[in-house]
């Protein structure tokens, strides 16, 4: 969890991040919404949290390329790798897939139609990306891969926390 709320502050929105291993693309998402709310004076209003499909990667911090990207930016990526559990759907009110993948693998683990609900891709909330763009994975590739990666969390951490602004009246 990289945000916690204040006593008397109303509800935290709870929003999770997940894509495969929990150490790339998520761990990214994770880290610019972060810093989209903080440097907005919002992160009172929500706890930000981030996931995998898979657990290979338990227990480990952010891959170092991912680190290192974000690094340059001056953004801290501080998440421990875990994988996503069925009480998640319970913990979020939200659940951001990067890709088509994650969004079915989520969508085939969530209990309840209530649950299924939550579940959409992140970059629907990039005005500028197509209605199922995804976030590709950077694992296998170069540098400039987790480069894109970031570019793709920015415009999506800015929209999205746009949408919940309005749809939360913060
Ligand atoms: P991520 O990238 O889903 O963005 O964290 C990956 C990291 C590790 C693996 C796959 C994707 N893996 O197969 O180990």
């Amino acid at each position: 969890m990289s945000s916690s709320p204040s006593k008397g502050a109303k509800a935290p929105i709870r929003v999770c991040f997940v894509c495969l291993g929990n150490i790339c693309r998520s761990p990214t998402a994770e880290a610019t919404f972060v810093r989209a709310v903080k440097d907005a004076g919002l992160s009172d209003a929500f706890v930000i949290d981030s996931a995998g499909t898979g657990g290979w990667h338990e227990g480990e911090r952010a891959d170092a390329r991912s680190r290192a990207a974000a690094a340059r930016r001056g953004i801290d990526v501080t998440s421990i790798a875990r994988k996503w559990r069925a009480g998640d759907f319970d913990r979020f009110d939200y659940v951001l897939a990067m890709d088509r993948q994650n969004r079915a693998d989520l969508v085939a683990l969530a209990p309840t139609d209530a649950a299924r609900a939550k579940v959409e891709l992140f970059r629907i909330h990039d005005p500028g990306a197509a209605p199922d763009a995804e976030v590709p994975d950077p694992y296998y590739g170069g540098e400039d891969g987790f480069d894109h990666v970031l570019d793709l969390c920015e415009a999506a951490s800015r929209g999205l926390l746009a949408t919940l602004k309005k749809r939360h009246d913060l």
